[in-house]
């Protein structure tokens, strides 16, 4: 049934038809009823498992192919007609050879299989800030997700009408069958030929060959990060990888607070943390990504695009992250975790001591003793957010919220403080550009490494970086009163001994540095100019409560400056990198750090 009488709608459809060959084809409603028959489908189909509904209602546990456990930045290209416009920190493909070399791995790549057709609005449908997209893909475990991460259904046919004003996105997990009887597997996909790319000149995503997370879930990164990017560059507003949090002071007083941490560092903890200092709340409006244009007050309103977490699931516990324990107490799914023998999930971390028995994430028999994880370092939950047990009332607004400040950060043993506040909107984007992080396992290769990841969007900036850098001057310059910008800080929570232990607690602790930048918000403390920005004075920080040793209170504040000089010339190579596309501010701000690095 067809739902729609958009033209240029129902003939690209007809177009991915032809191409694909698939045995059948849905117009996905986003109903209630969709889900129940979808998920009870990949039931029959091996691909789920049902939780026990006593402990997780309508809840369901998934494994993937081993060969298809994260997100693959080498496969992943932006796709133009210039080279010069994916720039150096991207893959870049001209855009006629690899739609030519897609369309072959297209011919007939659903046979035997159903096509959906997913309209979904990044944003509460209608609002001014939110863009419809299409995902047409052969996986029903997309659909369900798309269902929980973003807003599917008719009413966004309703909204888009005859506009030709979408997203066309591709999916295909590229493993057809001869025909509707052949047997599948549980999980498939198509690990030599994996492709994940992005057409910003025309707004399309073309995927080939994963069915996991950022790679097949095109709402999330494909488009709200890498398409909305240009987006956001040609019409001035921002596309983040940013958390978004409201922040209540004991007095009442509210901010709102946007950060940009790499992926698996801390955004979805962050949004959602219980703050153990008293008096103080946290409430949650989005964990990954944030959507900011300037409102009439003068100020940059965000909205989360999204409407569910797709959340990192080791280490989250009661302990660590008690709202997302409770969000995702029924109605989610659990992707590479492992399973108890009372059908519920477990991984790393969790609360309680491990069961003596378990099924990990391979299949395989796992106990305690055997010495591996049972459950995969990328594992994940797929969850509503509005189950949020701390979801600010005002998550949907489709004005968005004002940001009083953002934060950048990443994973750094060392080198890098707890926190420091950017000298200005300059300075701050300065700080941005130079972000650097080990890298996670939220991509596929190796986890550890040191590498530069400028405002958390390496992996997700559609353009070319410079032009990027150059695009968040440009927001300082339009803002109505530089006042009315958010202020940046950069924080670290992850400085670690000698011995290789965290030196700072993090989670719900990380509010002591929150109540800080409140407070520098509110000019109401003072702070230490050092190379690397105004640092919190000796008093500066709540504390109470806390036991450090006067060196560990060192390390965990200072500025490493020999450490930091020693990065100089990575720092150069950095920006080198950009040649004449480095906006000069940026260049300056660098060569004033080597200057007081030495002084
Ligand atoms: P993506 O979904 O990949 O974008 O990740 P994210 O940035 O939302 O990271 P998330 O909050 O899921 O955290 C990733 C991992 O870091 C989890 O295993 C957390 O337990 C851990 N983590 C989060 N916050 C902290 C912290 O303050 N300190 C420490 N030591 N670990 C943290
Ligand atoms: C990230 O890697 O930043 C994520 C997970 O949020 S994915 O959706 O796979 O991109
Ligand atoms: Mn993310």
């Amino acid at each position: 049934m067809r739902a729609t009488t958009n033209a240029k709608l129902l003939s690209w459809v007809e177009e991915v038809v032809a191409m694909c060959q698939p045995d059948r084809m849905v117009w996905c409603d986003g109903s209630p009823e969709e889900y129940d028959r979808l998920t009870n489908g990949l039931v029959k189909a091996g691909t789920f498992i049902p939780l026990n509904k006593k402990k997780r209602p309508n809840s369901f546990y998934c494994r993937s192919d081993p060969a298809d456990v994260a997100r693959v930045e080498e496969f992943t290209f932006i796709c133009s007609a210039n080279e010069a416009d994916a720039g150096p920190t991207n893959r870049w493909a001209d855009k006629d050879e690899m739609k030519a070399r897609l369309r072959e791995l297209y011919a007939g790549c659903m046979q035997g299989r159903t096509m959906y057709v997913i309209p979904y609005s990044m944003g509460p449908i209608g609002s001014p800030i939110a863009k419809i997209g299409f995902e047409i893909t052969d996986s029903a475990y997309v659909v369900v997700h798309m269902h929980i991460m973003a807003r599917v259904g008719r009413k966004v046919l309703e909204v888009l009408g005859d506009s030709e004003d979408f997203v066309r996105g591709i999916h295909s997990v590229g493993a057809p069958l001869k025909d509707a009887k052949t047997p599948d597997v549980p999980w498939p996909c198509n690990p030599e030929n994996k492709y994940i790319t992005h057409y910003p000149e025309t707004r399309e995503i073309w995927s080939y060959g994963s069915g996991y997370g950022g790679n097949s879930l095109l709402g999330k990164k494909c488009h709200a990060l890498r398409i909305a990017s240009v987006q956001a560059r040609d019409e001035g507003w921002m596309a983040e990888h940013m958390l978004i949090l409201k922040l209540i002071s004991p007095d009442g007083a509210v901010k709102y607070i946007a950060a940009a941490f790499p992926s698996a560092c801390g955004k979805t903890n962050l949004s959602m943390l219980k703050p153990t200092i008293p008096g103080w709340k946290v409430e949650t409006i989005g964990d990954d990504i944030a959507w900011m244009k300037f409102g009439a007050d003068g100020r940059l309103h965000a909205i989360n695009p999204e409407a569910g977490f797709f959340g990192v699931a080791p280490g989250t516990s009661m302990k660590s992250n008690p709202n997302a324990m409770r969000t995702l107490s029924a109605n989610s799914i659990f992707t590479n975790c492992a399973i108890r023998p009372d059908g519920d999930i477990w991984w790393e971390g969790i609360d309680g001591a491990p069961p003596e028995q378990l099924a990990d994430w391979l299949r395989r028999e796992w106990t305690p003793e055997c010495g591996r994880n049972a459950s995969h370092p990328n594992a994940r939950f797929t969850t509503p957010a509005r189950q949020c047990p701390v979801i600010a009332k005002e998550w949907e607004n489709p004005a968005g919220v004002p940001i009083d400040a953002f934060l950048f950060g990443g994973r750094r043993a060392t080198t890098i403080p707890l926190v420091t506040e950017a000298k200005s909107w300059i300075h701050g984007t300065f700080l941005g550009a130079i972000m650097s992080s080990e890298t996670t396992a939220a991509a596929a290769g190796t986890v550890g490494l040191l590498r530069r990841d400028p405002m958390a969007m390496r992996p997700f900036c559609g353009y070319h970086m410079g032009d990027y850098f150059a695009h968040w001057i440009r927001i300082g310059q339009q803002a109505p009163a530089p006042d009315k910008l958010p202020r940046i800080f950069y924080v670290n929570w992850f400085r670690k001994d000698d011995q290789g232990k965290w030196l700072w607690p993090g989670f719900g602790e990380n509010s002591r540095v929150l109540k800080w930048v409140v407070q520098r918000c509110e000019n109401r403390v003072d702070a230490v100019e050092t190379p690397f920005g105004l640092a919190p004075d000796e008093n500066g920080l709540d504390l109470s409560g806390m036991h450090f040793t006067a060196a560990e209170l060192d390390t965990l504040l200072q500025v490493d400056r020999a450490a930091l000089l020693a990065e100089m010339d990575d720092l150069r190579a950095h920006f080198a990198m950009f040649g004449d596309k480095l906006p000069p501010q940026l260049a300056d701000e660098l060569e004033t750090l080597g200057r007081s690095l030495k002084g």
